[in-house]
């Protein structure tokens, strides 16, 4: 049987990894100019960090965490022994909870210091049901900015992210900014509570999941899909009805920043997002049109107690995380082409096989000089090189045949104008260099 690729995952082939690369390598020159730095963190993590950072009473880590295990764990398991902190490992679900560790045990951000801005792009793994934009392994860009808690970070934060999706071509009508603040641990508690009674009393309305999570985390109930559930979400009290003064104020004062920016965006007090180390501002942006239920295409937010909670010193902190397979789904939706480069190179034909290591050095010498340059190693005839050559659109081609060899020649034709001339073997880099 052969073995195929896991559901939920993807293959990126050609296109579709340059349309990654592409992407990313454009996220970090806009991040660049806000002073982002790029940071790589591992791909797995003791499940410890996520369980403490996320929450465990959240999807992501309740539900789709993949666990990972060594070998020796893995058997130990099989004889009824858990593996302690140290070997249970998982692989990240999300890059935030990892680039504050690494933040704390680096000391990005020392006492007084300007904040660390990190960037970071790369494959999170969420064990969900794949549907259209949701995958099991996906990719994301994000960002982090660690050590400013004023109104004017958040704001730089969301006007870098808009700038983003209107760069790679994403019309900015057909995106919603939404923006919601969900107030801090002095406010929170006490509309946590609120949306618990309310819950329990309307529980006789609402889908189970609800009523469990009416105990563990009241404000998920927002998110539910269920139509019921939604509409007696409606009713429930507001965040903006609850917030305490500073919240507020910091909340103000970040959509006056935006106002002042001309960022349009809708405030939307429903707006909980879905892990639990959120504080004050919360923001989402999700496709107007064609993308179903999966169409949130990035979202972040503030999280003043994390770097608290993950054991450090008690720092604020915000970012954002762009999801990339759901943006390529929104430019694909409005017909949105990404500038793909595919490297127009040269192609060198050998015109019978006996002339197999002159090609192969004419080959060698063009890469030395730069030139992007393929060849063939099967002995095929000229005609199907020559068709292989047009197929990958190359822009010179360099036929080797016995009879101009013997003048130490060889033939560079532009496959642009089909113009040709003959051309000494040693000056083929330089001629070709200067036609591409
Ligand atoms: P998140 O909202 O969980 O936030 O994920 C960010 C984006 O990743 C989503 O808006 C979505 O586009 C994409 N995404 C999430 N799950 C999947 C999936 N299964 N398949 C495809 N795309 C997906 C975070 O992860 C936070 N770390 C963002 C953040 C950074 N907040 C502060 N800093």
């Amino acid at each position: 049987m052969v073995v195929q690729k896991v559901k939920g995952t993807e293959d990126l082939l050609a296109d579709d990894a340059r349309a990654w690369q592409y992407v990313s390598q454009k996220a970090y020159e806009t991040f660049g100019r806000y002073g982002y730095e790029p940071i790589e963190t591992p791909l797995f993590e003791q499940i410890d960090l996520f369980v403490r950072g996320i929450g465990e009473s959240t999807d992501v880590v309740g539900k789709e965490m993949f666990h990972v295990l060594a070998s020796d764990a893995y058997r130990r398991l099989g004889e009824g022994a858990a593996p302690d902190a140290r070997h249970h490992l998982a692989l990240r679900p999300e890059g935030t909870a990892s680039v504050v560790r690494a933040a704390i045990e680096h000391n990005l951000v020392p006492t007084g210091g300007a904040p660390a801005k990190l960037a970071y792009a790369g494959p999170m793994f969420r064990a969900e049901r794949p549907q259209k934009g949701r995958l099991r392994e996906f990719h994301q860009i994000g960002v982090e900015c660690l050590g400013a808690d004023e109104p004017s970070a958040d704001a730089e934060v969301i006007i870098m992210l808009m700038r983003f999706y209107e760069e790679l071509g994403v019309p900015r009508e057909s995106m919603r900014l939404l923006v919601n603040s969900m107030g801090d641990d002095r406010c929170r508690p006490a509309y946590r509570a609120s949306v618990r009674r309310y819950i329990l009393d309307h529980a006789d309305e609402m889908c189970e999941e609800c009523r469990h999570r009416a105990d563990i985390n009241p404000l998920r109930a927002y998110d539910c899909k269920n139509e019921r559930c939604r509409k007696v979400m409606e009713g429930a009290p507001r965040i903006s009805d609850a917030l305490c003064d500073d919240c507020r104020s910091h909340y103000r004062a970040v959509t006056s920043y935006l106002d002042a920016a001309g960022i349009v965006y809708e405030e939307d007090p429903r707006l909980v997002r879905g892990l639990d180390y959120y504080t004050r501002t919360v923001f989402e942006v999700q496709v107007v049109d064609g993308m179903g239920s999966q169409n949130a295409i990035g979202g972040g937010g503030r999280y003043d107690k994390l770097m608290e909670l993950m054991g450090g010193s008690p720092t604020p902190g915000l970012g954002f995380a762009i999801g990339y397979e759901r943006t390529l789904l929104a430019l694909a939706a409005v017909d949105v082409k990404l500038p793909l480069e595919r490297p127009l190179g040269c192609y060198v034909a050998a015109a019978e096989p006996e002339v197999a290591p002159q090609v192969f050095a004419i080959l060698q010498a063009l890469r030395d000089a730069g030139v992007d340059a393929d060849g063939d190693h099967q002995a095929r005839s000229l005609k199907s090189q020559l068709k292989l050559a047009g197929k990958r659109g190359v822009a010179v081609a360099v036929v080797v045949g016995p009879d101009e060899l013997v003048a130490g020649q060889v033939v560079v034709r532009d496959m642009r104008t089909h113009e040709q001339r003959n051309v000494v073997v040693a000056q083929v880099p330089e001629v070709v260099r200067a036609m591409l």
